[in-house]
């Protein structure tokens, strides 16, 4: 018997099988000899949420989630948070290294270069409601941008990937600015390059033919770090949207629109705008003890609290907890603050949390930071995507160069009716059934 596998015996029928364990893994599909007769399926897994399931192997990020370690291809996220830049980080996750100085020149003006969007575009943009939520219109205009490169299609060739990615990651920042200028009534602000990634942004968002406008360069540095801390986070349920999406060899407008559309929901990339709606109801201080005794309860959860894969402190709200002072000496104080600090307080302190290894997750605190640098709450899902794009197209790169991948099909546990007969309209009588 090999030291590295698994026995398993079927007690049905009394067989043992040797499964390989490799990387601290079976595979799933070694399951399926274990059957009863030739005709048997095999045994399946069912792990609904895939809370036990690895569907890749990648090499872009990894965590810890009980020693709160988070690196992007290596590299400790409190080390790049504090020396690199957000366009540095995405060449690291896309191509596996930290770049020269003349290739992370080469990146950035080929991103850059690719931060005008076409007039179309601009047109279909403006048409959106006054009130149309900017992750709607972002997801839209991605989507829509397939239609504008149809050589996108082509997801083979690496060439005309990497020249998609440029433009990803080069017009997201445009599309959320001119979405956010279209709902406020003011016209738009075309790129300027030469105000770097995150400075371009703000500038789009903000400018208003103000003589001598300058961005805060303390801002623009705080948003390029939160940029920084978003770009990944391995098998997310975005990032596995964008795998399972790509799989189908969509082009890869397609696949991060449909990405877009996972972060957009209150349980990921909406937990920041849920955390600062919390913290307004809370309201004050004093009144935190009698929330969290109704989290405690079970009536509510505590948002930006608790994560799948981290059972201690997230290392990027560390890091983010840090940000906001700096952020708040340029814009002045929030509020809030004092609510999430006591809230944290009381939380870290409590059986109930401790219990759940409950911990402040990258959420807890960058709403009260985009809140500072006056962003609407419903800009907070953007400004995670505008990121978190990087590791989308960082996994779905590799994923189209691993030969173990094929088009994302995930098995099911059938509980419904076995075959039976068509019943005439006439013969019907059973009422509605809740049955899906
Ligand atoms: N407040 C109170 N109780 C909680 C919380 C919370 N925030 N999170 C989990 N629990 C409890 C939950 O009630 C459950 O208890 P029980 O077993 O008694 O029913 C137990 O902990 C396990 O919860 P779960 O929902 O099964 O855990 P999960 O791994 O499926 O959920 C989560 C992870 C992030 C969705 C969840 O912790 C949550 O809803 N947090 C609040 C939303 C949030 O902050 N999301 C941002 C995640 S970080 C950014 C990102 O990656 O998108």
């Amino acid at each position: 018997m090999k030291k590295d596998s698994l026995s398993i015996t079927d007690n049905r029928s009394g067989k043992t099988y040797e499964i390989p364990i490799e990387n601290g893994s079976i595979r799933a599909p070694d399951l399926r000899q274990i059957k009863l007769d030739p005709d048997d399926f095999g045994i399946m897994s069912y792990d609904p949420a895939y809370m036990n399931t690895a569907a890749c192997a990648s090499s872009i990020t990894y965590i810890d989630g009980e020693k709160s370690i988070l690196r992007y291809r290596g590299y400790p996220i409190e080390e790049l948070a504090e020396k690199s830049s957000f366009l540095e980080c995405a060449y690291l996750l896309l191509y596996g290294e930290l770049p020269t100085k003349e290739e992370l020149e080469h990146w950035t003006n080929r991103i850059m270069r690719h931060t005008y969007i076409h007039e179309n575009l601009v047109q279909i943009i403006e048409s959106f409601r006054y009130d149309a939520h900017p992750m709607g219109i972002l997801i839209s205009s991605v989507a829509a941008m397939s239609t504008f490169h149809a050589e996108a299609r082509d997801v083979n060739d690496p060439e005309i990937r990497e020249k998609q990615i440029w433009r990803i990651l080069g017009k997201l920042p445009t599309i959320a600015a001119f979405a956010y200028r279209v709902r406020i009534g003011r016209p738009h602000n075309y790129p300027d390059i030469s105000r770097g990634y995150a400075g371009n942004f703000l500038y789009m968002l903000d400018y208003m033919n103000e003589r001598d406008y300058e961005v805060p360069p303390a801002l623009s540095r705080a948003l390029d770090v939160l940029f920084l801390l978003h770009a990944d986070h391995e098998q997310n349920c975005s990032t596995a949207t964008m795998r399972s999406v790509g799989s189908s060899r969509v082009d890869p407008y397609s696949a991060v629109a449909a990405a877009a559309a996972a972060l957009f929901g209150p349980l990921h990339g909406g937990a920041n705008e849920a955390v600062l709606r919390m913290l307004e109801e809370i309201g004050s201080v004093a009144a935190v003890p009698a929330y969290v005794e109704r989290v405690k309860k079970g009536e509510i959860r505590l948002m930006g609290f608790g994560h799948r894969v981290y059972s201690s402190y997230d290392p990027r709200a560390s890091i983010i907890k840090k940000v906001a002072y700096d952020v708040f000496e340029v814009t002045g104080g929030n509020p809030l603050i004092d609510i999430a600090l006591e809230l944290e307080r009381i939380a870290l302190e409590d059986d109930y949390f401790i219990s759940y290894k409950l911990y402040p997750n990258v959420d807890f605190y960058s709403g009260i930071i985009l809140q500072a640098m006056r962003f609407p709450t419903d800009m907070f899902p953007v400004l995670f995507a505008i990121p978190r794009a990087a590791g989308w197209l960082a996994q779905w790169t590799e994923m189209l160069n691993d030969p173990a991948q094929k088009i994302s099909r995930p098995r099911q546990i059938y509980t419904g009716y076995a075959q039976r007969s068509y019943v005439p309209m006439e013969e019907r009588t059973s009422p509605r059934t809740t049955r899906t």
